[in-house]
């Protein structure tokens, strides 16, 4: 049993200290966020994560998991501090470090025992180094017996706990191996490949894992939008690529484009490095640049079937980045959202987890409590994120509901010609608006 202390306790960190508890280890998940800490503690989750809530329960109810604000107490006993706090884009597109920079000096300020700091934020090339020197400076000439490694984390959000436990690999990089070899030794129980190296190629997986699925998404939408001007079918072209071994079916879906709490601002942060590195990153340039158009496109195709937006009411369904988390950070529905009031419509939203935090974020939206009352007299419906919820509708009914029969299936969900045949015009992504002859 190996004792923990987890700084930062959002999506990263209150999945990882609670895993790592379910491999047997004393974890303490600590947050400088006194709300979040206490409601965790009445067993109220900050996050909707499939399976977490059950898995933070019987964790705590071992003994094996608990939360604090306390960074004395969190760190008092830890063998190994992850620093998993928020690493958001700055004003310029490079990565923010304020919070990691917070963390290292709570460490320095707290420990006066050897102890491996891990990076678990994802953070640019070289922040291993500048974490080494932060503590350092901080410690002043009260020595501390530390290494730092880091250890990229690859969780996706609403399949975060089974990535965690099943990882396809585990990255860790250090300039100190036995640091490295003594974290290794955490995930061994995972039987995983551990891919150990140096600090900064560490750190340049992360991105560069990151920006490629990116790309790939990018690439495919550049495709659809071909597509759908040459009368081809992307959903069969991205099924005909993906069976080509070489290239895999992942990441290859045309829709909206990318969004999210990490490759919005990581590929920003991977390009910023870049050029501050003199080097010119043209490829992230365009795929950056094809997923905002991405958004554009929604507008394009309302503006074409329906004129004016002005006063037009546009339903949108789903507003999470992606199915299965309430997480709407950079999501494609809050870019298409604004491009609408911006262009005077008058939009009514519905998500199946995302209301608490879509209703921080807008004043000026009608959230509704289901798909049919977004519907309701709406001019359009524009399908952005393609929850399970929106697989079955009552499509009978939403037709009758909406003042013109007019959808936008933004993620390619539903089927085109059923839908023709009950009535509505329906354009989805990359496929001929006017297909089989209809
Ligand atoms: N969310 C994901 O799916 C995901 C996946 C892989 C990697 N990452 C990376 O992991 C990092 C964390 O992401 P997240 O989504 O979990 O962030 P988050 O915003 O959900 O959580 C960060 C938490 O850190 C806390 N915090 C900030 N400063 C602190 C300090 N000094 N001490 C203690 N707590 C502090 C905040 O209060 C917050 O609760 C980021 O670098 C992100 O890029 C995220």
């Amino acid at each position: 049993m190996s004792k923990i202390c987890v700084i930062g306790t959002g999506y990263v960190g209150l999945v990882t200290g609670t895993c790592f508890a379910d491999l047997g280890n004393r974890v303490v998940c600590l947050d400088v966020d006194e709300s979040r800490i206490s409601r965790i503690n009445d067993g109220v989750m900050p996050i909707y994560e499939p399976g977490l809530e059950q898995l933070v329960e019987q964790n705590v109810h071992s003994g094996r998991l608990t939360f604090s604000t306390n960074p004395q107490e969190a760190l008092a006993n830890a063998e190994f501090a992850f620093i998993a706090v928020g690493t958001p884009s700055g004003v310029d597109g490079e990565a923010d470090l304020q919070y990691v920079r917070s963390a290292a000096e709570s460490i320095a300020d707290n420990v006066d025992h050897p102890i491996v700091v891990i990076n678990k934020s994802t953070v640019p090339v070289g922040t291993g180094d500048w974490v080494t020197d932060v503590i350092k400076k901080r410690r002043g000439g009260t020595p501390l017996e530390f290494s730092v490694v880091s250890n990229p984390e690859f969780l996706r959000e609403g399949s975060a706990i089974n990535d965690f436990m099943n990882p396809d690999r585990v990255v860790l990089g250090s300039t100190n191996r036995e640091a490295a070899n003594q974290v290794a030794q955490l995930y061994l129980t995972l039987r995983c490949p551990i891919l150990v190296t140096d600090l900064r190629t560490a750190e340049m997986i992360k991105y560069a894992s990151n920006a490629f699925l990116a790309t790939r998404v990018s690439f495919i939408n550049e495709i659809a939008n071909m597509c759908e001007e040459l009368g081809a079918d992307v959903r069969e072209v991205s099924l005909g690529m993906g069976y080509d071994r070489r290239i895999g079916h992942a990441f290859l879906d045309a829709g909206l484009g990318w969004g999210g709490s990490c490759f919005p601002k990581d590929v920003k942060a991977l390009a910023h490095m870049a050029v501050l590195h003199g080097t010119h990153p043209q490829l992230l340039q365009a795929v950056m640049e094809i997923n905002r158009n991405q958004r554009r496109r929604v507008i394009f195709k309302l503006r074409k079937a329906l004129g004016s937006l002005n006063d037009k009411v546009v339903g949108v369904l789903g507003l999470s980045f992606k199915p299965n988390t309430d997480d709407i950070r950079e999501a494609p529905s809050l870019e298409v959202i604004h491009l609408l009031l911006n262009e005077g419509a008058i939009v009514k939203a519905y998500d199946p987890q995302a209301m608490e935090n879509a209703k921080a974020m807008f004043s000026r939206i009608t959230l509704c409590e289901n798909p049919y009352e977004v519907a309701d007299g709406a001019d359009a419906l524009v399908l952005a994120t393609e929850w399970n919820e929106f697989k079955q509708l009552d499509f009978e009914r939403i037709c009758q509901l909406m003042r013109r029969p007019l959808i936008l299936d933004g993620r390619n969900l539903w089927d085109a010609n059923a839908l023709r045949g009950m009535g509505f015009t329906y354009y989805g992504v990359g496929h001929s608006t006017q297909a089989n002859g209809e």
